[in-house]
């Protein structure tokens, strides 16, 4: 992580909510932001990982620090609902959102509510989440929302499949064969992208600024819960991986550095922006996914 006179951090004394802290990239990001004196919310699904979590945050930056703890299982739409409506009942003020929990199933889940599981994790709650904390973020003048996506969105090479959201196709035979539960996630890092450029979009004149960004290959409990097969290939992939607190480096930078710094609507990597795939720049590709989007969380 970049050596920093912490006193000198623009995010001292801000608000900064963040999901998926409790492990890995979100992990880190959450204790450099502690370390820099901002105030956390931490959004988890499991009380008693984000109490601890937040002993050791706590411990980092004192006793006096705010961290809240607010619980939400990003895999169902009505548990976002009430950890945000959680959140602006007791945070009058929302200066930086951090959209980072996510997920990759090598089999076909679906959500209670009939959503299958890696859309509604990696984009549909985030999608849902950012819009139903956005009005208090543009009462802060000078807000951010951040989205961990990946470069991974490269495997989705022909866009989002409209046709097939409940992911049918992919995990079918002979596709779940091929790589389609990967391919499958690459979707919805895609979506992470195309929801930050049309966020950026709707967001111009209102002093609030989106941005995501690729962490790289990092060694964190990402795939741990796919089986066998798939702990063997993260154990081999961790010797070519970076830190957690390497892969929180541009989360953190976005969310500390200078806001001409940041462009609105745009993917970065090692702090620089930088050029998504093309189905990632399709303006009319992430409208319709806005829409689609804004349909299926009405349920
Ligand atoms: N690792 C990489 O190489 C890599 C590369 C590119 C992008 N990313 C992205 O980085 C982000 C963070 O992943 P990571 O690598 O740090 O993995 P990780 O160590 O597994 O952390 C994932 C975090 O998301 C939370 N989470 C997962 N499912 C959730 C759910 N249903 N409800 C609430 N929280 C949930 C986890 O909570 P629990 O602690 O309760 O499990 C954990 O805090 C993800 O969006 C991932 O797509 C990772």
């Amino acid at each position: 992580m970049m050596e920093l006179n912490h006193s000198k951090s623009t995010v001292r004394g801000k608000n900064v909510i963040i999901t998926g802290a409790t492990s890995g990239i979100g992990f880190a990001a959450a204790k450099e932001l502690a370390k820099r004196g901002a105030n956390l919310g931490i959004v988890a699904r499991n009380r008693e990982k984000a109490n601890e979590v937040k002993s050791q945050l706590k411990a980092i930056a004192g006793e006096n620090a705010v961290v809240d703890v607010f619980l939400a299982d990003m895999a169902s739409l009505p548990s976002v609902r009430q950890a945000a409506a959680d959140i602006l009942e007791k945070w009058p003020k929302i200066d930086i959102l951090i959209n980072n929990a996510g997920a990759m199933y090598m089999t076909r889940k679906m959500t209670a509510g009939g959503v299958e599981m890696t859309w509604a994790v990696n984009h549909l709650s985030p999608f849902l989440f950012t819009n139903l904390l956005l009005d208090r973020l543009k009462e802060s003048g000078h807000a951010r929302v951040i989205t961990t996506a990946s470069h991974g969105h490269k495997m989705a090479g022909k866009g989002i499949r409209f046709d097939d959201l409940s992911a049918k196709g992919h995990y079918s035979f002979p596709q779940s064969l091929f790589g389609g539960a990967t391919r499958r996630y690459g979707e919805t890092k895609l979506a992470n992208i195309m929801f930050t450029a049309e966020l950026g979009r709707r967001l111009e004149g209102t002093g609030v600024k989106a941005s995501c960004y690729d962490p790289g290959l990092v060694a964190t409990n990402f795939n741990q819960d796919n089986g066998m097969l798939a702990r063997l290939t993260m154990a081999v992939m961790k010797r070519f991986s970076r830190t957690p607190e390497k892969g929180a480096e541009t989360l953190v930078w976005l969310a500390d550095s200078d806001e001409m710094n940041v462009s609105n609507g745009r993917y970065y990597r090692d702090m620089q922006r930088t050029i998504p795939s093309v189905p990632a720049q399709n303006e009319d590709a992430a409208k319709r996914l806005w829409t689609i989007s804004e349909e299926q969380t009405r349920q």
